[in-house]
């Protein structure tokens, strides 16, 4: 388990004020954080630009030093033995960055290994059952340069695998790829969670890609940790609304005074039509059940019914707009 502590990130730095002034910034940009992100497990970090997902993932990954706080993994303290960490966690960023373009993917993935101090006949073994896990077996000796995104961004994968790391950070790992790419991708991470028992924390700005990869999610905000849950808490917790819309026919007046009674002071009720009448019910609980028994009691018989779930865009942003 990677258990995160109090984590703080100040950067200080002189910016120019005019020709010869310089003034001094201070910026928190991460402040207290504590996350854990258990083996097996994907893990989301979500916040708007700038709210500090990279320099929080750059701390676990031990990139930068925090100011304050504690990383944990599996007990050992990676802020004081730094270089042992780097033997358990990886870091894998969107983009093309961190990959020569003039070498093949072999080159690349023999130098990374080298870095790590893998001795070369388990590394070569381990290049081939990597690059054939990323799919760039064939193009493994063609120059990174003629690559496509998406064949860049697997061999990425495949740099950030090749130490065989227990925790991987992805930092907005589908960033820029197509939509085959990016499902292909997923699953992939997926994969690594469930079939390797690898510890992962994800960036991204995709809620769809949160909402199908994350057992437990973080919501940042101005560098602070707003909101935690599952999916399913979050949705539970934070939810402002559950909508049912019915479409019934007969509905007599004391089916519909009956209903107004039963939802009155809980729930927004809204009655349209003559004959088919269209119900909307808006409230923070479902009332689904007690709708369904109320017209049945008096014979109206529902021809249609939509539930629409809370969505969990619509949650992160009111959580966003509320910490604001
Ligand atoms: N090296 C640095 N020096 C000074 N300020 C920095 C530095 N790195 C990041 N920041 C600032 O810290 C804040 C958090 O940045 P960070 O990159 O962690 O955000 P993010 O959540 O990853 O955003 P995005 O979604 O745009 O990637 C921002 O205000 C950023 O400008
Ligand atoms: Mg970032």
């Amino acid at each position: 388990m990677l258990i995160a502590t109090n984590l703080s990130k100040k950067f200080v730095y002189k910016e120019s004020k005019g020709l010869f002034k310089k003034k001094l910034i201070v910026k928190n940009a991460v402040n207290d954080v504590s996350l854990k992100i258990e083996s097996g497990k994907i893990v989301g970090l979500i916040g708007v630009n700038g709210a500090g997902k990279t320099t929080t993932i750059k701390m676990l990954a031990s990139l930068i030093k925090p100011t304050t706080g504690e990383i944990l993994i599996d007990n050992l303290d990676i802020i004081k033995e730094h270089k042992k960490a780097k033997r358990i966690i990886n870091l894998i960023s969107g983009g093309e960055r961190n990959i020569y373009w003039r070498l093949t993917a072999q080159e690349n993935l023999e130098y990374f290994g080298a870095l790590y101090g893998i001795p070369k006949d388990v590394l070569n073994q381990k290049i081939e059952t990597i690059l054939e896990m990323v799919g760039l077996t064939e193009s493994k000796d063609i120059p990174v340069e003629r690559y496509s995104k998406g064949m860049k961004q697997r061999l990425q994968i495949a740099r950030g695998l090749i130490n065989d790391p227990k925790y991987i950070f992805l930092d907005e790992p589908t960033l820029g790829l197509d939509i085959n790419i990016a499902k292909e991708l997923r699953s992939y991470i997926r994969k690594l969670a469930d079939d390797e028992n690898k510890g992962i924390l994800l960036t991204t700005h995709y809620i769809s890609e949160v909402e199908e990869l994350c057992d437990y999610i973080y919501i940042i905000s101005n560098g602070y940790i707003v909101a935690e849950g599952t999916p399913d808490e979050l949705k539970e917790e934070l939810s402002t609304k559950t909508q049912v819309v019915l479409t019934v026919e007969v509905l007599t007046e004391q089916a519909e005074v009956e209903l107004k009674d039963i939802l009155e002071c809980k729930a927004e009720v809204t009655i349209e039509g003559e004959n088919i009448h269209t119900i909307k019910v808006i409230s923070k609980e479902n009332f689904t059940a007690e709708i369904i028994r109320c017209l049945s009691s008096h014979n109206v018989s529902i021809l249609n019914m939509k539930l629409m779930e809370p969505d969990l865009e619509e949650i992160v942003l009111n959580v966003l707009r509320r910490s604001e």
